[in-house]
């Protein structure tokens, strides 16, 4: 049991990536601590799990506050700490919102700062302490009707790299995964509302298929671990090859 005792808190484990990372760390005998703004999803992972749930919305900053507040006094400490909660809003940037851009804008990076700012703070205190970001191919290349969700997961990734710098010679570690497509319902979405294909994802990884829950999880496992002890501002890239490879059709027509 790698996280024997360990206080790991991960934000939007109700569902998908996020309930496949607590129901592992819960496996490793940590204290998993569920932070979720679906009261639904959120209460029924954590009864299932037998973790904590603690209602939050990452985007507001005094209530993510509170939160580090209630887990420090309940738990004693954080040693763990997992950005994951995401949305994406899928359009091309003239028809998208200002609505839409704060959407996601105000999730996966304003969130994930307010999260690391107050964690950060007890982590510093205790002079140890391991965060990992949950970002994306989508942040470190582009993909049409994106915009926000990749100027958001950009941005995660230099916060992520910021932190490990500042943060490095207290003992606190801040790393990010990069997933390519794994199969969960905000996948799914995009394919049910015909964005994209399921075939077109899978023409354009070269590993030809997705990325299972299981593979992610692994990655941020070992980022949180001690094993990764001299690793910090790292983007671990879990995405069958996406980032490695440029479609070029007229060309690979012919193979
Ligand atoms: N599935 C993929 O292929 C993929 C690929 C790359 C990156 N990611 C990233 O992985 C993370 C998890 O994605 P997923 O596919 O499991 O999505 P998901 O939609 O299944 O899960 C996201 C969770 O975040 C929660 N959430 C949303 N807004 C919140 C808020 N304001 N405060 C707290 N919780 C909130 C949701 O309720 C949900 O439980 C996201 O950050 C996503 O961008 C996913």
């Amino acid at each position: 049991m790698k996280f024997q005792d360990q206080v790991v808190v991960i934000t939007g484990a109700g569902r998908g990536i996020g309930y496949a990372l607590a129901e592992r760390f819960a496996h490793e005998g940590a204290r998993v601590v569920i932070a979720e703004i679906n009261l639904q999803t959120g209460q029924s992972a954590a009864d299932r799990l037998g973790a904590r749930f603690l209602p939050l919305d990452v985007r507001d900053a005094r209530a993510v506050d509170a939160a580090v507040e209630t887990i420090t006094a309940q738990c004693g400490r954080i040693d763990v700490w997992i950005n994951n909660a995401g949305v994406a809003h899928k359009g091309l940037a003239v028809d998208l919102t200002p609505e839409d851009w704060d959407a996601d804008i105000g999730v996966m990076l304003s969130g994930a700062f307010y999260c690391a700012r107050a964690a950060g703070k007890v982590m510093l205190a205790q002079g140890r302490g391991s965060m990992v970001n949950i970002a994306s191919v989508n942040g470190l290349s582009a993909q049409k009707a994106r915009a926000p969700y990749c100027a958001a997961k950009a941005g995660l990734i230099m916060l992520t790299k910021v932190l490990a710098s500042e943060w490095g010679e207290r003992g606190v570690r801040v790393n990010a995964v990069a997933p390519g497509v794994v199969m969960t319902d905000l996948v799914q979405e995009g394919i049910d509302q015909g964005l994209v294909s399921e075939s077109a994802y899978l023409s354009r990884i070269p590993m030809g298929r997705f990325g299972a829950l299981s593979e992610v999880v692994e990655a941020v496992l070992f980022l949180a671990s001690d094993e990764a002890s001299f690793v910090t501002g790292e983007v671990l890239r879990v995405d069958g090859g996406w980032t490695a490879y440029h479609l070029f059709y007229p060309f690979e027509k012919a193979f």
